[in-house]
């Protein structure tokens, strides 16, 4: 029978037989996929002075993330693998700057950032490199945190980013 999971990283609610594996919206790992009846918000707390520098610059990483990536799904053919592929991508990062404007307390901005390589080799070794780009300040954020809540969101984010950073190393191999 359906059961409705709700994911503690973005909050999106989930109707699956099971736990779903990774949030289908933000990518966060198994288990912060919670029984509605368990769910708490994540944001909402008073970030410290470094929190809430690491949570702009997160804000910042993500915006960009989701205007690249939209703009290379839009660089590729409709409906064809690399413009779903990105368009998929597009879609989680988006679900990052939302927890992080969340945190924030500010409405998001506009999605201005790079834009495509012109070439899906190019893109896919540019994507590469935001992903371990973005991990490895993640880390740094995680490091620097104290509330359990924002240890959590990293915790998350470095998961979603490293599959993506595997996904774009499959496609190049
Ligand atoms: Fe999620
Ligand atoms: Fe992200």
């Amino acid at each position: 029978m359906l059961k409705l999971f709700v994911c503690q990283i973005c909050g999106e609610p989930h109707l699956a037989d099971e736990v779903p594996t990774d949030c289908q919206f933000c990518g966060a790992p198994k288990k912060y996929l919670k029984m509605a009846e368990d769910y708490s918000t994540l944001w909402g707390a008073e970030l410290t002075e470094q929190e809430k520098t690491d949570m702009e610059a997160t804000l910042v990483l993500e915006v960009n993330a989701t205007a690249y990536y939209t703009d290379v799904a839009k660089a590729n053919t409709k409906y064809e693998k690399y413009e779903r592929l990105f368009k998929a991508l597009a879609r989680v990062e988006k679900e990052h700057a939302e927890v992080a404007a969340k945190f924030l307390g500010v409405d998001l901005p506009e999605f201005v950032g790079e834009k495509s390589r012109g070439d899906v080799k190019a893109d896919l070794e540019r994507t590469k490199e935001l992903e371990t780009g973005a991990m490895g300040r993640y880390k740094e954020f995680m490091a620097n945190a104290t509330s359990d809540k924002v240890k959590n969101l990293y915790d998350a984010l470095i998961h979603a980013e490293n599959g993506h950073k595997e996904l774009a190393e499959a496609e190049l191999s």
